[in-house]
């Protein structure tokens, strides 16, 4: 108990979240109301879409994701979704946050890309304001749209980039390597843009090597299969590359079943730069404290093991040096 109040008063950064899995059920039937779009939404009630997060593995979660994506039209929609989160991250005590949105889910549905990132934008203000969370925004290309769609939404989002910080990239992972995505991936390097990508969550080690390699990324994002690639786990320590590890996503998408706990054991004792966030809080059972909470009960971690995550992910943002040092 005295850990979780530790916990709970640390002021936290988180480096993995997808806006569009901090959609509360409640939120989505609001939103879809409002919009006169109830009958798109992939249940009929609350009781039904709480009884649907029940995941066999990461493309199961993915098409109810995006089907709940189907609430969110207008911009003040984009805007109540972010200041939702905002106001979770600070019952966490988060004070800092990265956040990853999905530009293709929402102009696949002739949502105007402008209507999405303003309605962020403006909660990301205000929150800086009134909560004192400060925040990046980081545009995730869909892979499973393929390179083209990637390159094509980059370009649109050119007149936006003052209010962007990186490129990532994610969606269904098997079956699209990181190595198709080089290109865009250099053209985002070339605009200035910071670059993250989801990379051995469900893929092979091999995946995390592409990253690394080919899209010259700043972050992994999970790379828990690394732990399958010795080679891979002693280069990660020799770069000081971050991994974004999301303990409930993991859990809830059944990666590494039934040994998650000793592979999140060995992970940590790697020594590799492990940073721990909530990914789809939304979707998985909790918010960022959730996650450390999991992490303390399943795994016994020690209140300096748990101060030592939390520096990492200072360390890992994209904040300016001098501020991170202020939080380790
Ligand atoms: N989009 C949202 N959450 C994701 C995850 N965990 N992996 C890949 N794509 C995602
Ligand atoms: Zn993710």
């Amino acid at each position: 108990a005295s850990l979780g109040r530790f916990l709970a008063c640390l002021p936290k950064a988180e480096l993995h979240l997808h806006i569009e899995g901090t959609l509360e059920p409640e939120l989505m039937f609001e939103l879809a109301q409002r919009n006169n779009v109830l009958h798109t939404l992939p249940c009929k009630t609350l009781d039904e879409m709480r009884a649907a997060y029940n995941f066999e593995d990461l493309q199961s979660f993915l098409d109810l994701y995006y089907a709940g994506c189907a609430a969110l039209i207008c911009e003040q929609d984009f805007y109540d979704l972010t200041m939702a989160y905002f106001q979770r991250a600070k019952a966490d005590n988060i004070v800092h946050t990265e956040i990853f949105f999905d530009p293709q889910t929402h102009t696949l549905r002739n949502i105007p890309l402008r209507q999405v990132i303003q309605g962020i934008a403006r909660a990301q203000k205000e929150a800086e304001q009134s909560l004192g969370i400060s925040s990046g925004l980081i545009m995730c290309f869909l892979r499973d749209q393929g390179p083209e769609k990637a390159l094509q939404t980059l370009t649109e989002a050119e007149e936006f980039l003052e209010y962007v910080v990186g490129v990532g990239l994610d969606s269904t992972e098997l079956g699209n390597p990181p190595s198709l995505f080089q290109g865009v991936f250099e053209r985002a390097e070339e605009l200035g843009l910071k670059r993250v990508a989801h990379a051995g969550e469900e893929g092979p080690a091999e995946y995390i090597w592409e990253a690394l390699e080919k899209l010259r990324v700043q972050r992994i994002d999970h790379g828990v299969k690394c732990l399958e690639d010795t080679k891979l786990i002693g280069h990660l320590k020799d770069i000081n590359m971050a991994l974004t590890v999301c303990p409930l996503s993991n859990l809830e998408l059944k990666i590494y079943t039934g040994q998650l706990e000793e592979r999140m054991i060995e992970l940590l004792g790697t020594g590799v730069l492990v940073t721990i966030n909530s990914d789809d809080p939304a979707y998985f059972g909790g918010y960022i404290n959730a996650n450390y909470l999991w992490l303390i009960q399943k795994l016994g971690l020690s209140s300096q093991q748990i101060a030592d995550l939390h520096a990492n992910s200072f360390k890992a943002s994209f904040l300016p040096e001098e501020t991170k040092t202020k939080h380790c």
